[in-house]
């Protein structure tokens, strides 16, 4: 079969290699599937870099979440790679336990981006920000992966959602997903802005997967016990928030790490899927892919996310 390998850290669209490698064989627990779509992630840049937490040993398979057809069953199921990425390939391996049925209804490329992003954007509204109908939600690039999540899992939540985006292209994106107050954060100010339609209180949780200067100027415009969760830091800075700040406006800095409750409780992971599935069913969730490119085009399209150039999530297709 042919896999996408990673044979030295660096800009993964010079580092990688599309090979012909063995079919690989299920372990204990496993089933090989036949990859139908393959979603791209920013960790997948990160990872190629040498520049995420999670270090795989070279070469190897790019990809963290994926829609495929188990070999054995021909059953539809969506999730991660076992052990680890793996995704960008004819065929992958998943643990059986973590490989989720999707709704017949929803395309493969669909299915392949209901994982990691609305898991993530799942657990960290509610189980981490316990985010509650009514409060105001900020969410920050919000026409990325993990952005166009967190604003449709907003609304379905029964928050304002306030987004920020890059552009113009971008803004109109978050619009369209149902964001009540959109803001292009590359040339507005959002703090003013978000202070102006909060009625000066601010936003009661604020969804930040970019940190920097972002994280900072949340800091300004977050709620009496508002809750700002770190989702990650595309800025390229990680940011501090001083204890002394935190103390005299009574919020709190929410750490998020999803891939996390694999080691410490799983059954997160499908008790959110079954609550993400209900979410589509009811069609308060529908992911937005931006753009489906063949396999072949993984360093194109991994360029693309890295530069800034995507909107919603962009799937592989072998
Ligand atoms: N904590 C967790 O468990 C978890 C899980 C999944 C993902 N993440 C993190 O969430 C973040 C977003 O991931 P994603 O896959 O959804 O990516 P994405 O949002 O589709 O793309 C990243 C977005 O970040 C914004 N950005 C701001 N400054 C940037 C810069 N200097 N370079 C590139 N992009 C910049 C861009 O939006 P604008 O142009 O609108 O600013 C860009 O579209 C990543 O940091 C990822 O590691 C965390």
């Amino acid at each position: 079969m042919r896999a996408w390998r990673v044979h030295e850290l660096g800009d993964p669209s010079q580092v990688m290699s599309f090979d012909e490698v063995d079919r690989p064989t299920p372990g204990e627990g496993q089933v090989l599937v036949k990859v139908r779509a393959a979603a791209l992630n920013f960790p997948d840049v990160l990872m190629a870099m040498g520049m995420y937490q999670e270090k795989p040993p070279l070469p190897y398979t790019p990809g963290v979440e994926l829609c495929g057809e188990i070999v054995e069953t021909g059953q539809r199921v969506i999730g991660s790679p076992a052990g680890g990425p793996g995704a960008f390939a004819e065929y992958a391996l998943m643990d059986a336990a973590a490989a989720f049925p999707v709704p017949d209804s929803m395309s493969d490329e669909k299915a392949a981006s209901l994982y990691l992003t609305y898991q993530t954007g799942y657990v960290g509204l509610h189980r981490r920000a316990h985010l509650q109908a009514g409060e105001t939600l900020l969410v920050h690039a919000g026409a990325g992966g993990v952005g166009t999540a967190a604003i449709q899992l907003g609304k379905a939540a029964g928050a304002t959602v306030i987004a920020t985006a890059g552009g113009s292209r971008k803004t109109e994106v978050c619009t369209q997903l149902g964001a009540d107050h959109v803001i292009d954060y590359t040339t507005e100010d959002f703090v003013p802005i978000v202070k102006e339609v909060t009625g000066g209180r601010g936003a009661d949780v604020v969804y930040d997967p970019v940190g920097g200067d972002v994280f900072d100027k949340s800091r300004k415009c977050i709620a009496f016990e508002g809750r700002l969760v770190v989702v990650g830091f595309t800025s390229g800075r990680i940011p501090e928030a001083p204890a002394n700040h935190l103390l005299v406006k009574n919020y709190s800095v929410v750490g998020l790490h999803w891939g996390l409750y694999r080691k410490y409780d799983p059954s997160v992971f499908t008790e959110t899927h079954e609550r993400l599935v209900e979410l589509v069913e009811q069609g308060k969730v529908d992911p937005l892919v931006g753009e489906v490119l063949p396999l072949g085009q993984a360093p194109q399209a991994l360029l693309k996310l890295a530069s800034r150039d995507t909107v919603g999530k962009v799937v592989l297709v072998p």
